[in-house]
Protein backbone atom coordinates (compact mmCIF):
# COMPACT_ATOMS: atom_id res chain seq x y z
CA UNK A 1 0.00 0.00 0.00
CA UNK A 2 1.30 3.14 -0.63
CA UNK A 3 2.03 5.21 2.23
CA UNK A 4 -0.34 8.35 1.45
CA UNK A 5 -1.28 10.60 4.33
CA UNK A 6 -5.08 10.06 5.63
CA UNK A 7 -7.98 11.49 3.77
CA UNK A 8 -8.54 13.52 7.04
CA UNK A 9 -5.46 15.64 6.69
CA UNK A 10 -6.01 17.46 4.01
CA UNK A 11 -9.64 17.73 3.84
CA UNK A 12 -9.33 20.45 0.48
CA UNK A 13 -8.84 17.16 -1.76
CA UNK A 14 -11.11 15.59 -3.50
CA UNK A 15 -10.88 11.93 -3.37
CA UNK A 16 -10.43 10.30 -6.75
CA UNK A 17 -13.85 8.46 -6.71
CA UNK A 18 -16.87 8.86 -4.78
CA UNK A 19 -20.33 7.86 -4.81
CA UNK A 20 -22.72 9.71 -3.07
CA UNK A 21 -26.06 7.95 -1.94
CA UNK A 22 -26.60 5.93 -5.04
CA UNK A 23 -29.00 3.89 -5.81
CA UNK A 24 -28.38 1.25 -8.79
CA UNK A 25 -29.21 -1.37 -11.44
CA UNK A 26 -30.33 -2.67 -14.54
CA UNK A 27 -33.65 -0.81 -15.94
CA UNK A 28 -36.40 -1.03 -13.26
CA UNK A 29 -34.40 -3.59 -11.34
CA UNK A 30 -32.49 -2.35 -8.39
CA UNK A 31 -29.26 -3.91 -6.53
CA UNK A 32 -27.55 -1.11 -4.76
CA UNK A 33 -29.21 0.99 -2.34
CA UNK A 34 -27.65 4.23 -0.66
CA UNK A 35 -24.09 3.29 -1.15
CA UNK A 36 -21.74 6.34 0.00
CA UNK A 37 -17.88 5.27 -0.60
CA UNK A 38 -14.85 7.55 -1.50
CA UNK A 39 -11.58 5.92 -2.73
CA UNK A 40 -8.74 8.65 -2.05
CA UNK A 41 -5.74 9.54 -4.00
CA UNK A 42 -2.96 6.65 -4.91
CA UNK A 43 -4.68 4.23 -2.59
CA UNK A 44 -6.17 0.69 -2.71
CA UNK A 45 -9.37 0.69 -1.88
CA UNK A 46 -10.77 -3.07 -1.74
CA UNK A 47 -14.46 -4.27 -1.82
CA UNK A 48 -15.65 -7.75 -0.21
CA UNK A 49 -19.22 -9.06 0.05
CA UNK A 50 -20.95 -11.98 -0.84
CA UNK A 51 -22.26 -13.68 -3.99
CA UNK A 52 -24.74 -11.24 -5.58
CA UNK A 53 -24.24 -8.45 -2.97
CA UNK A 54 -23.55 -5.85 -5.89
CA UNK A 55 -20.05 -5.94 -5.94
CA UNK A 56 -19.67 -5.62 -9.90
CA UNK A 57 -22.93 -3.62 -10.33
CA UNK A 58 -20.91 -0.83 -7.68
CA UNK A 59 -18.40 -0.73 -10.13
CA UNK A 60 -20.36 -1.00 -13.41
CA UNK A 61 -22.35 1.83 -11.86
CA UNK A 62 -19.06 4.18 -11.41
CA UNK A 63 -18.02 3.14 -14.90
CA UNK A 64 -21.29 3.69 -17.15
CA UNK A 65 -22.44 -0.04 -17.31
CA UNK A 66 -25.08 0.23 -15.29
CA UNK A 67 -27.92 2.67 -14.23
CA UNK A 68 -27.28 4.73 -11.58
CA UNK A 69 -30.97 5.45 -10.39
CA UNK A 70 -30.47 8.43 -7.73
CA UNK A 71 -26.96 9.94 -6.23
CA UNK A 72 -23.59 10.79 -7.57
CA UNK A 73 -20.30 9.83 -9.20
CA UNK A 74 -18.12 12.02 -9.11
CA UNK A 75 -14.13 11.66 -10.23
CA UNK A 76 -11.95 14.02 -8.48
CA UNK A 77 -14.26 16.36 -7.63
CA UNK A 78 -16.55 16.59 -11.02
CA UNK A 79 -19.56 14.58 -11.63
CA UNK A 80 -19.48 11.82 -13.63
CA UNK A 81 -23.20 10.09 -13.28
CA UNK A 82 -24.08 8.40 -16.50
CA UNK A 83 -20.85 9.10 -18.31
CA UNK A 84 -20.27 6.48 -20.77
CA UNK A 85 -17.55 4.26 -20.57
CA UNK A 86 -15.64 4.89 -23.65
CA UNK A 87 -15.51 8.59 -22.16
CA UNK A 88 -14.10 7.54 -18.63
CA UNK A 89 -11.45 5.55 -20.61
CA UNK A 90 -10.75 8.42 -22.35
CA UNK A 91 -10.50 9.97 -19.10
CA UNK A 92 -7.99 8.26 -17.03
CA UNK A 93 -10.24 5.31 -15.55
CA UNK A 94 -9.51 1.74 -16.62
CA UNK A 95 -11.80 -1.29 -15.56
CA UNK A 96 -10.82 -5.22 -15.93
CA UNK A 97 -14.32 -6.63 -15.80
CA UNK A 98 -15.05 -10.08 -13.93
CA UNK A 99 -16.03 -11.99 -16.62
CA UNK A 100 -13.92 -13.00 -19.87
CA UNK A 101 -13.21 -9.35 -21.81
CA UNK A 102 -10.87 -10.75 -24.29
CA UNK A 103 -11.54 -10.82 -28.15
CA UNK A 104 -11.32 -14.61 -28.68
CA UNK A 105 -10.73 -14.23 -32.24
CA UNK A 106 -8.38 -11.79 -32.19
CA UNK A 107 -4.45 -12.06 -31.68
CA UNK A 108 -3.02 -11.05 -28.24
CA UNK A 109 -1.03 -8.20 -30.24
CA UNK A 110 -4.84 -7.21 -31.71
CA UNK A 111 -6.47 -7.12 -28.33
CA UNK A 112 -3.76 -4.87 -26.44
CA UNK A 113 -4.00 -2.35 -29.32
CA UNK A 114 -7.25 -2.64 -29.05
CA UNK A 115 -7.15 -1.63 -24.98
CA UNK A 116 -5.19 1.68 -26.74
CA UNK A 117 -8.36 2.61 -29.22
CA UNK A 118 -9.38 5.56 -27.65
CA UNK A 119 -5.93 7.38 -28.44
CA UNK A 120 -6.91 7.05 -31.95
CA UNK A 121 -3.38 7.02 -33.08
CA UNK A 122 -2.26 3.62 -34.15
CA UNK A 123 2.01 4.55 -33.16
CA UNK A 124 1.57 5.62 -30.21
CA UNK A 125 -0.55 2.62 -29.33
CA UNK A 126 2.29 0.26 -30.73
CA UNK A 127 4.73 2.12 -28.95
CA UNK A 128 2.41 1.60 -25.12
CA UNK A 129 2.17 -1.87 -26.45
CA UNK A 130 5.82 -2.54 -26.48
CA UNK A 131 6.34 -0.87 -23.15
CA UNK A 132 4.13 -2.90 -21.85
CA UNK A 133 5.95 -6.36 -23.48
CA UNK A 134 8.76 -5.81 -21.80
CA UNK A 135 6.86 -5.36 -18.36
CA UNK A 136 4.83 -8.76 -19.16
CA UNK A 137 7.08 -11.06 -21.02
CA UNK A 138 4.87 -13.61 -20.99
CA UNK A 139 2.45 -11.44 -23.06
CA UNK A 140 5.37 -10.97 -25.82
CA UNK A 141 5.68 -14.46 -26.20
CA UNK A 142 2.15 -14.52 -27.08
CA UNK A 143 1.82 -11.58 -29.42
CA UNK A 144 0.80 -13.73 -32.06
CA UNK A 145 -1.19 -15.91 -30.90
CA UNK A 146 -5.48 -16.08 -30.70
CA UNK A 147 -6.35 -14.56 -27.22
CA UNK A 148 -9.26 -17.42 -27.47
CA UNK A 149 -6.12 -20.35 -27.05
CA UNK A 150 -4.72 -18.62 -23.81
CA UNK A 151 -5.09 -20.25 -20.46
CA UNK A 152 -6.95 -18.79 -17.69
CA UNK A 153 -3.92 -17.23 -16.27
CA UNK A 154 -2.57 -15.89 -19.64
CA UNK A 155 -5.75 -14.17 -20.28
CA UNK A 156 -6.22 -12.45 -17.24
CA UNK A 157 -2.76 -11.02 -17.37
CA UNK A 158 -3.91 -10.45 -21.01
CA UNK A 159 -7.11 -7.73 -19.63
CA UNK A 160 -4.58 -6.31 -17.02
CA UNK A 161 -1.84 -5.26 -19.70
CA UNK A 162 -4.86 -3.91 -22.08
CA UNK A 163 -5.91 -2.17 -19.29
CA UNK A 164 -2.63 -0.59 -18.90
CA UNK A 165 -2.74 0.68 -22.43
CA UNK A 166 -4.40 4.18 -21.58
CA UNK A 167 -1.62 4.57 -18.27
CA UNK A 168 -4.78 4.90 -16.30
CA UNK A 169 -5.20 7.41 -13.42
CA UNK A 170 -7.82 5.17 -11.81
CA UNK A 171 -7.31 1.53 -11.97
CA UNK A 172 -11.09 -1.12 -11.27
CA UNK A 173 -10.33 -4.34 -10.73
CA UNK A 174 -12.86 -7.00 -10.71
CA UNK A 175 -11.90 -10.39 -9.11
CA UNK A 176 -8.49 -9.92 -10.66
CA UNK A 177 -7.54 -13.42 -9.30
CA UNK A 178 -10.11 -15.65 -9.79
CA UNK A 179 -10.05 -18.96 -11.20
CA UNK A 180 -6.08 -18.60 -10.81
CA UNK A 181 -3.59 -20.97 -9.25
CA UNK A 182 -1.64 -19.65 -6.10
CA UNK A 183 1.75 -18.56 -7.93
CA UNK A 184 -0.74 -16.62 -10.56
CA UNK A 185 -2.64 -14.95 -7.51
CA UNK A 186 0.41 -13.83 -6.27
CA UNK A 187 2.03 -12.56 -9.92
CA UNK A 188 -1.50 -10.83 -10.38
CA UNK A 189 -1.29 -8.77 -6.39
CA UNK A 190 2.55 -7.92 -6.89
CA UNK A 191 1.55 -6.08 -10.08
CA UNK A 192 -1.65 -4.24 -8.44
CA UNK A 193 0.70 -3.95 -5.70
CA UNK A 194 3.36 -2.02 -8.09
CA UNK A 195 0.91 -0.26 -9.78
CA UNK A 196 -0.35 1.37 -6.76
CA UNK A 197 3.58 2.21 -5.98
CA UNK A 198 3.77 3.90 -9.32
CA UNK A 199 0.74 5.84 -8.63
CA UNK A 200 -2.25 4.56 -9.44
CA UNK A 201 -4.96 4.35 -7.50
CA UNK A 202 -6.81 1.04 -7.47
CA UNK A 203 -10.57 -0.39 -6.54
CA UNK A 204 -10.42 -3.56 -6.05
CA UNK A 205 -13.30 -6.41 -5.35
CA UNK A 206 -11.96 -9.55 -4.34
CA UNK A 207 -13.53 -12.79 -3.11
CA UNK A 208 -10.31 -13.70 -1.82
CA UNK A 209 -10.94 -11.18 0.62
CA UNK A 210 -8.29 -11.55 3.41
CA UNK A 211 -5.96 -11.36 0.80
CA UNK A 212 -8.05 -7.84 -1.24
CA UNK A 213 -7.96 -6.57 2.31
CA UNK A 214 -4.77 -6.90 3.76
CA UNK A 215 -3.00 -4.84 0.46
CA UNK A 216 -5.66 -2.52 0.53
CA UNK A 217 -5.57 1.35 2.46
CA UNK A 218 -9.45 1.08 2.96
CA UNK A 219 -12.23 -1.48 2.85
CA UNK A 220 -15.70 -1.89 1.99
CA UNK A 221 -18.09 -4.72 2.81
CA UNK A 222 -21.25 -4.73 0.80
CA UNK A 223 -23.93 -7.10 1.46
CA UNK A 224 -27.42 -7.12 0.38
CA UNK A 225 -26.49 -3.91 -2.31
CA UNK A 226 -25.07 -1.23 1.08
CA UNK A 227 -22.52 -0.89 2.41
CA UNK A 228 -22.06 -2.69 5.95
CA UNK A 229 -18.73 -1.55 7.12
CA UNK A 230 -15.89 0.96 5.66
CA UNK A 231 -12.82 0.82 7.90
CA UNK A 232 -8.72 0.00 7.45
CA UNK A 233 -7.99 -2.74 5.65
CA UNK A 234 -6.49 -3.67 8.84
CA UNK A 235 -9.57 -2.49 11.28
CA UNK A 236 -11.45 -4.79 8.84
CA UNK A 237 -8.99 -7.93 9.05
CA UNK A 238 -9.20 -7.21 12.83
CA UNK A 239 -12.81 -6.67 13.11
CA UNK A 240 -14.87 -9.61 15.24
CA UNK A 241 -17.65 -9.33 13.23
CA UNK A 242 -16.64 -8.54 9.84
CA UNK A 243 -14.53 -11.93 10.29
CA UNK A 244 -16.96 -14.07 11.61
CA UNK A 245 -19.71 -12.74 8.69
CA UNK A 246 -17.78 -12.22 5.41
CA UNK A 247 -13.52 -13.64 6.09
CA UNK A 248 -15.27 -17.44 7.54
CA UNK A 249 -13.47 -16.62 10.57
N1 LIG B 1 -27.44 -7.07 -16.28
C1 LIG B 1 -28.19 -7.37 -15.21
N2 LIG B 1 -29.53 -7.26 -15.25
C2 LIG B 1 -30.29 -7.55 -14.17
N3 LIG B 1 -29.81 -7.96 -13.00
C3 LIG B 1 -28.48 -8.10 -12.90
C4 LIG B 1 -27.60 -7.82 -13.99
N4 LIG B 1 -26.34 -8.04 -13.58
C5 LIG B 1 -26.43 -8.44 -12.30
N5 LIG B 1 -27.72 -8.47 -11.89
C6 LIG B 1 -28.19 -8.84 -10.54
O1 LIG B 1 -27.64 -7.93 -9.60
C7 LIG B 1 -27.34 -8.62 -8.38
C8 LIG B 1 -25.89 -8.30 -7.99
O2 LIG B 1 -25.02 -8.85 -8.98
P1 LIG B 1 -23.48 -8.50 -9.00
O3 LIG B 1 -22.94 -9.15 -10.21
O4 LIG B 1 -23.31 -7.05 -8.87
O5 LIG B 1 -22.99 -9.22 -7.66
P2 LIG B 1 -21.52 -9.52 -7.15
O6 LIG B 1 -21.45 -9.07 -5.74
O7 LIG B 1 -20.53 -8.97 -8.10
O8 LIG B 1 -21.51 -11.11 -7.19
P3 LIG B 1 -20.28 -12.14 -7.45
O9 LIG B 1 -19.49 -12.21 -6.19
O10 LIG B 1 -21.00 -13.43 -7.72
O11 LIG B 1 -19.50 -11.63 -8.62
C9 LIG B 1 -27.62 -10.09 -8.62
O12 LIG B 1 -28.84 -10.39 -8.03
C10 LIG B 1 -27.68 -10.20 -10.12
O13 LIG B 1 -28.54 -11.21 -10.52
MG1 LIG C 1 -19.10 -9.78 -9.26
Amino acid sequence: MASTPDATSDPTEDPVLRMENVTAGYGNTTVLHDVSIAVEDEQVACLIGPNGSGKSTLMKSIYGFADVQSGTVSFRGQEITGRSPQQNLANGMSYVLQDASVFPGMSVHENMLMGGYVFNDDDRAAARAEELYEEFPVLADLRSQSAGTLSGGQRRLLELARALMVEPDVMMLDEPSIGLEPRFIDDVFERIEQLNDLGTTILLVEQNAEKGLSIADRGFVLASGEIKFTGTGTELLNDEEVGRLYLGG
